[in-house]
């Protein structure tokens, strides 16, 4: 192992359940140090995929090296890289938090005086303290999951799989997950994290790919996803918001689709898949005594590219 060698390398991963392909030939390296973000519709294969590179579950076909160890070969050496949140489900309920944690901490081989330290530590990083005397059963699904993370980050591991972390947290809990994430990574971690938050990607991630039906159906930075969809927005905000329906009107001939009311009259978006036409649609505008007072052209949101690569909408991704 080297500096250069890849946290991730997956070549034409196939899981198969009967006849169904779940994981449908997947490939993707992800380099150290970096953050990528594993987006799809639900059934996916996402958690599937997880599972192959975790040694949980054994591929069918292809194969996987955690920097550069193989999966199914070197299952201990991987093992001993890696973090994987929700493998603590089966944590003791009457038991409080910190007590969880200890044990944990314990089972790797932390002396009593460190994994009380430890413990702390993560209890405070995860905003845990006032509850740490509490049985877990008394936890919400928001703490429980905080919990989950903390046990994750005991050992360290260079590398953490993160199964839609921040799912069912409040705002709140969700930022300081993200600054966790974030810390984490410069630190030296690897982060594979599924996600159904597309702003969640967009922010956390260095680069993202999109699993639809077991296959990689893209994979690149944010901005090169967005740029393969090739959808720009124009925005224009009229300087006489009376004049709404016909710059709509005539914006709508002149791209040949229908340019949706905002709700806001005075303000316009239009799609444009080509962005270089924004100076011509402006001189005709003008040419029909509409001035406009404020324009931006915007590339497209994570949801339009989710939403044109695997035609499913994302409806979770506003929450
Ligand atoms: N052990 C299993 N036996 C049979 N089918 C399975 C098994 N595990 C997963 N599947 C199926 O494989 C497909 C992929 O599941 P997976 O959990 O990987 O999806 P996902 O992308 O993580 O979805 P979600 O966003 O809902 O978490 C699904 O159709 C699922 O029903
Ligand atoms: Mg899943």
């Amino acid at each position: 192992m080297n500096n250069t060698t890849p946290a991730i390398e997956a070549e034409n991963l196939v899981k198969t359940f009967g006849d169904f392909r779940a994981v449908d030939g997947i490939s993707l390296t992800v380099p150290a140090g970096s953050v990528y973000g594993v987006l799809g519709p639900n059934g996916a294969g996402k958690t599937t995929t997880i599972r192959m590179l975790a040694t949980l579950l054994r591929p069918d076909s292809g194969s996987a090296r955690i920097f550069g160890h193989d999966v199914v070969r070197e299952p201990t050496q991987v093992r001993s890289l890696i973090g994987v949140t929700g493998q603590y489900a089966s944590v003791d309920e009457d038991l409080s938090a910190t007590e969880n944690l200890i044990i944990f901490s314990r089972l790797l081989g932390l002396s009593r005086r460190d994994a009380k330290r430890k413990a702390a530590e993560l209890l405070d990083e995860f905003s845990l303290t006032e509850d740490a005397t509490r049985p877990l059963k008394n936890f919400s699904g928001g703490m429980r999951r905080r919990l989950d993370l903390a046990a994750s980050l005991i050992s360290a591991p260079p590398l953490l799989y993160l199964d839609e972390p921040t799912t069912g947290l409040d705002p709140h809990a969700r930022a300081q997950m993200w600054e966790t994430i974030r810390r984490l990574v410069d630190d030296g971690s690897t982060v594979l994290l599924t996600t159904q938050y597309l702003d969640e990607a967009d922010q956390l991630a260095d680069r993202i790919g999109v699993i639809d039906n077991g296959k990689l159906v893209a994979d690149g930075t944010a901005d090169e996803l967005k740029a393969s969809v090739g959808l720009s927005s124009l925005r224009l905000v009229l300087a006489d918001p009376s004049q709404s329906n016909l710059a709509r009107a005539l914006l709508g001939s002149a791209l040949q689709t229908e340019i949706g009311a905002a709700a806001e009259s005075g303000k316009l978006t239009a799609p444009m898949t080509d962005p270089s036409k924004a100076p011509e649609l402006l001189i005709h505008l003008r040419e029909h005594g509409i001035e406009v007072s404020e324009l931006a052209l915007q590339k497209p949101s994570l949801d339009e590219v989710f939403l044109a690569i695997t035609g499913t909408q994302n409806d979770r991704s506003a929450a």
